[in-house]
């Protein structure tokens, strides 16, 4: 079944420094079906932040937009207006930051911060407002949600403000929701609670999720698809089972080496070797060669095609281009 949501074509988002430019996001091209979870992974610096914000036209200062289509609902988004972006934003597409804790405002009642964004976006009454905010906070299974609406962020436990965090973003019933490492800075039981919620509102609501994490086993519970970022370039996508059970790019296949399993016994956690790349100096051809166990001398002069290695499955790496070689 192919009917996305959000169709991205050629992404590129570069950051110019007056000395050099930065491809923060390079050429990168992948859809999130309607009711998916999209798992984006890579280590730090990858891309993943830039290519979300690039989504809702936010690049931070000093990056922009360079060329690309960003298809959400069948209307690019890189033809609309500032104040037709407006509608879109935390409206139709809602984010969840990656620090959700300093999201909120510490001076300000809970009940008021979740009303702003409904008085905002939703054009609802200020008189029956404060009654969708307590059916809000209900459905992000706030306990004494109608207790709580008084309370000030630092009267709340982490998981509870993050649930705060989350009942703004799905306020105005958005078709999207990105959730870029929304769950790293809490406790396990936390995270749990909290992913499990964002399956509920999948089920219940029909929502389409871009879920960034660092967290290999957040992906295997959670995605229905998953892509792998490096240096700011999409090396494999495929389907969560078919990526886990048949990685292609030696990259992908050293992240899940370097999940901890018990079955390891004493064995040593084996890590990627070597850093990722300075982005203002990314290396030539495939910009993971320097680190590759497996690189080939075209490897380090020319970029690999996307090869099909599977039923949705896509991998950019020389060792699956023969066909195109
Ligand atoms: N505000 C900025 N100014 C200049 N360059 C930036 C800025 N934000 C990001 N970049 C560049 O874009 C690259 C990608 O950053 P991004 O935040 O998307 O990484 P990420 O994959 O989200 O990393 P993390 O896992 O640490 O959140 C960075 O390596 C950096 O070089
Ligand atoms: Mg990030």
């Amino acid at each position: 079944m192919n009917d996305p949501i959000l169709e991205i074509k050629n992404l590129n988002t570069c950051f110019d420094n007056g000395y050099s430019r930065i491809h923060a996001v390079n050429n990168v091209s992948f859809n999130v079906q309607r009711g998916e979870i999209l798992g984006i992974v890579g280590e730090s610096g990858s891309g993943k932040s830039v290519a979300c914000l690039s989504v809702l036209r936010l690049v931070p200062r000093g990056g922009r937009i360079v060329g690309g289509e960003i298809i959400f609902d069948g209307e690019d988004l890189m033809k609309k207006s500032k104040r037709e972006m407006r509608k879109y934003r935390g409206c139709r597409i809602s984010m969840v930051l990656q620090n959700p804790l300093t999201s909120l405002n510490p001076v300000i009642r809970i009940g008021d911060q979740v009303s702003e964004s409904l008085l905002l976006h939703s054009k609802e009454k200020r008189g029956r407002v404060m009654s969708k905010v307590v059916d809000l906070l209900k459905a992000v299974k706030i306990p004494s949600a109608d207790m709580q609406v008084s309370q000030y962020p630092h009267q709340l436990s982490g998981g509870m403000r993050q649930r705060v965090v989350t009942s703004i973003a799905i306020g105005c019933e958005p078709e999207l929701l990105i959730a870029d490492e929304s769950t790293t800075a809490l406790d396990v039981t936390i995270q749990a609670q909290v992913l499990q919620l964002l399956r509920d509102l999948r089920r219940e609501r029909g929502l389409s999720i871009i879920l960034v994490t660092h967290n290999l086993g957040i992906v295997a519970g959670m995605c229905d698809r998953v892509i792998v970022m490096y240096a700011g370039q999409l090396l494999e996508i495929a389907a969560t089972e078919e990526l886990f059970a048949n990685p292609c790019h030696p990259y992908t296949k050293g992240l899940l080496r370097s999940v901890p399993r018990l079955t390891n016994g004493k064995k040593r956690l084996i890590s990627i070797p070597g850093q990722p790349p300075d982005m203002s100096r990314v290396p030539e051809g495939c910009p993971f060669w320097p680190r590759c166990e497996q690189s080939m001398d075209i490897c380090k002069s020319e970029n690999p095609p996307v090869s099909t290695a599977g039923s949705g499955h896509e991998v950019k790496c020389w060792l699956y281009a023969h066909e195109t070689r």
